[in-house]
């Protein structure tokens, strides 16, 4: 790998900004203010966290939309061309596409994610979802497969992807999901020996993928403290594969000046505005359907869901929140991701208040 990428930087904790590309961002509220993301508010937005020295950018790859009465996410942008528009209006901040495998095809995937790597002089990542929606998967005429299968594809996905980035001659690939004839592809990309690599998943068959595929596991948790285990499991995991692979989580933020503002508007958006039907709609599959979070998520947390997705919420003031992020990494996690309601409107103080407080804990530069 090139050393000048984002994610091998030195902060000792990243961060990222997630789901910009999607309205509601991770919420699923109906408060005027919730993320439109139209383009010229993700520009803005993307260009204060590259600005403040976020190391990335993530968005969330989605189809459709979560029922009720916003039908939140329907409004989403594709992520390889969300990421290469965002390449040409950023400087330093890593640009992330997150990747259906079943919806698209590693040939395709491999000469669009190295278009973005050229276009931001090395500062592309991939993303790599194996997908659980099934009402996403009957949009391209695919059935949900058996969780085996899915991370089985993936992998043979990721396969072709790394030999089209390293073969010097066309290759047959003759696999169990795919059967390809001469494959090529250039230019390759200018990371070596490939974009800088994450797996979206919770779940241990998503550990393995991440074991043997990605370069960090982007994954929830409930409580701080459990999240030790979920990292200690990764790490063997990995070590298993005799790799080293680190795992980024995710939150949700509301950053106050003092902690009754910050719970008040937490609850007004994610309890008093929530988009009720769309909860109940997005829980039910989620729990059916995807592994993506502790089996405790669904039973104590629904605040969580509407206010962030199942993510982990940070709320409270600056000081509250750096302490949060400075136990996140004392545990282990190479970083997290942030959102809010709107992103535009909440960075600047996030960036004005927390970041200086993370450097004076020396997390950050
Ligand atoms: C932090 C996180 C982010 C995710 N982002 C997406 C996404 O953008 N689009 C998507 O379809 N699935 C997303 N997923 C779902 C996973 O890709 C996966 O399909 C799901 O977690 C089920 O697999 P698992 O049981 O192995 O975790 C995400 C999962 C996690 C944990």
């Amino acid at each position: 790998m090139t050393n000048t990428h984002p994610m091998h930087g030195p902060n000792k904790f990243k961060l990222g900004v997630f789901s910009m590309n999607s309205d509601g961002g991770l919420t699923l509220t109906k408060v005027p203010e919730r993320w439109p993301a139209t383009w010229p508010d993700i520009v803005a937005a993307a260009q204060m966290a590259d600005k403040a020295g976020f190391e990335f950018l993530l968005p969330i790859a989605r189809w459709k939309g979560f029922g009720g009465e916003m039908n939140s996410r329907e409004w989403s942008l594709e992520t390889f061309t969300f990421a290469a528009g965002l390449a040409g209006v950023t400087q330093n901040i890593a640009v992330f596409s997150t990747v259906h495998v079943p919806m698209v095809h590693p040939v395709f995937a491999a000469k669009a994610l190295t278009t973005i790597d050229h276009i931001s002089n090395g500062r592309s990542g991939l993303n790599i979802v194996c997908g659980w929606n099934p009402e996403e998967f009957s949009m391209f005429g695919l059935g949900l497969q058996a969780v085996d299968d899915r991370y089985g594809q993936g992998l043979e996905w990721f396969d072709i992807m790394q030999k089209i980035y390293n073969s010097s001659e066309p290759f047959d690939y003759d696999g169990k999901f795919y059967q390809l004839k001469g494959v090529s592809g250039k230019p390759a990309p200018i990371q070596k020996p490939r974009p800088v690599t994450l797996n979206a998943a919770f779940s241990p068959p998503g550990r393995d993928f991440a074991a043997k595929a990605a370069d960090y596991l982007f994954t929830t948790f409930v409580e701080i403290d459990k999240g030790r285990e979920h990292i200690d499991d990764m790490k063997q995991r990995a070590a298993a594969q005799g790799r080293n692979v680190g795992v980024y989580t995710t939150c949700h933020v509301v950053c106050r000046p003092t902690q009754q503002e910050a719970e008040d508007y937490y609850e007004l958006y994610a309890s008093t505005m929530a988009d009720t039907a769309s909860v109940d709609h997005y829980m039910g599959q989620k729990e059916k359907f995807s592994g993506s979070h502790d089996p405790d998520a669904y039973r104590l947390h629904r605040k969580r869901f509407a206010g962030g997705a199942g993510t982990y919420p940070l709320i409270g003031t600056p000081e509250h929140i750096a302490s949060e992020l400075v136990k996140m990494q004392a545990i282990g996690f190479a970083g997290t991701t942030v959102s809010f309601v709107n992103f535009k409107n909440e960075l600047p103080y996030f960036i004005d208040k927390v970041l200086p407080l993370l450097r004076e804990a020396g997390l950050r530069h």
